[in-house]
């Protein structure tokens, strides 16, 4: 059997709405056709703007072995290269973040404009071509702020995502925010792991005293749950929202995105210990603190809360097969002002410790899924979001393993047990 065949099998072999067998969150093999197949040729959140808000700020980003800048141009605009030198090949940006007039190489100092032509590379003969050594872009699309890239050659189409998320966030300006606070953590589990926790609310009450503070577990309008309380404020909070034209109800997103505005606990306005605001300033141009929070998640990387004060962007980038980084950004009003309107201890206590808490789930998940006693096991109805995640996974993958005509795909299945 060969190594592609193999992976069709375990495929044609999974069990719809249960987990995935354990290859597929243990294998380093997995991971490299994951980093292929999956996050080399989909969207990826990167960032926020507001993480580049002057002309030459960039961050990079890693997309297994590939390096991705994302740089402020002149007049504001945002682009994406392959962080790779044309000369020789060197990383050029070698920090998270930074600020560059140029991006200069560091290695032989070809120098590249912010718009990623090559301006400059010192000692090379008269006649070389310097407009063909441009550093090579990346697919870019920004989306009220949010910056998505894309390294394959011809992207997913995003268009679809783009129409039906907008209204939802564009009230929040995610693009007139600024960055109150940001960190990253890896934690000690495949991405899919990482992904299959936030997807669900199950273990909310075994492990989340203080996101359940405020934040209502369930997941739907409708959701089969709910008691009375929760349809009684569902229709007080719809009112309120239909009267300032917030879109609330689910998005269409398929397997591939969600979007829905939820209410928190009634009394509660924002994820604070006590429910009380977190910022003074209110985003855009609200002037209504009760707005819940916009739930948006894309696959593969990317899950959001969109408040009346403050917007969390989640991003996900798998590190190898058992460990993945999470960077959570916590965003507020540009113009609010630390210590005035917000305090970051209290803007971003719960997220921290859920995001702690969320850490030891997925890493006792890894550890257990390690073991040779590991099957795939049934997901719960609630975790009903599960299910189309590793739908879309194994469909992703479907499509990617196809043969297709003349083009021959890497993968480097060494080994593959069963
Ligand atoms: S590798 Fe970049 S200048 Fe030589
Ligand atoms: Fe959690």
């Amino acid at each position: 059997m060969t190594d592609r065949a193999h992976v069709r099998a375990l495929l044609a072999g999974r069990r719809e709405g249960y987990s995935l067998a354990r290859e597929f969150y243990t294998a380093p093999e997995m991971h490299e056709l994951d980093i292929e197949a999956v996050f080399s040729n989909e969207w990826i959140f990167a960032c926020n703007v507001a993480e580049i808000p002057h002309e030459g700020d960039y961050i990079t980003l890693s997309i297994g072995e590939t390096s991705v800048v994302v740089v402020r141009g002149k007049s504001g605009a945002v682009g994406a290269f392959f962080n790779t030198c044309r000369h020789r090949g060197s990383l050029i940006c070698t920090q998270a973040a930074g600020h560059a007039k140029r991006l200069v190489c560091p290695y032989h100092q070809w120098v590249y404009e912010l718009d990623g032509t090559l301006k400059s590379a010192r000692q090379m003969p008269a006649d070389f071509d310097r407009s063909a050594h441009g550093l090579r872009p990346v697919h870019v699309e920004t989306i009220c702020g949010m910056v998505y890239i894309c390294i394959a050659d011809t992207p997913p189409d995003i268009a679809r995502f783009k129409a039906a998320v907008t209204p939802y966030i564009a009230p929040h300006h995610p693009e007139r925010s600024k960055v109150a606070f940001s960190m990253t953590i890896v934690e000690d589990a495949n991405w899919k792991l990482v992904i299959e926790n936030n997807r669900e609310c199950y273990h909310c009450i075994g492990s989340h005293p203080e996101l359940l503070a405020t934040l209502i577990e369930f997941a739907l309008p409708d959701d089969p749950r709910a008691n009375r309380d929760f349809q009684l404020l569902m229709q007080e909070k719809t009112a309120l929202w239909d009267s300032l034209d917030l879109p609330h109800l689910p998005a269409d997103g398929g397997t591939e995105f969600r979007c829905i505005r939820l209410p928190f606990h009634r009394g509660a306005v924002s994820f604070t210990a006590d429910g009380r605001p977190a910022c003074n300033k209110l985003l855009g141009d609200f002037t209504e603190r009760d707005l819940g929070s916009v739930r948006m998640f894309r696959v593969p990387n990317n899950w959001n809360h969109f408040l009346s004060d403050h917007i969390i962007h989640f991003r996900v980038l798998p590190i190898s097969a058992t460990q993945t980084a999470l960077k959570t950004t916590w965003l507020v009003h540009e113009d609010a002002v630390e210590g005035v309107d917000y305090d970051i201890d209290t803007l971003i206590e719960v997220w921290r410790a859920t995001n702690a808490q969320d850490a030891t789930l997925v890493e006792h998940n890894q550890r257990g899924v390690n073991s040779k006693a590991y099957t795939p096991g049934p997901y719960a109805p609630s975790e009903f979001m599960l299910t189309n995640f590793t739908n879309w996974y194994a469909q992703k993958l479907d499509d990617y393993l196809k043969p297709a005509p003349g083009r021959e795909k890497t993968i480097r299945l060494a080994v593959a047990q069963g």
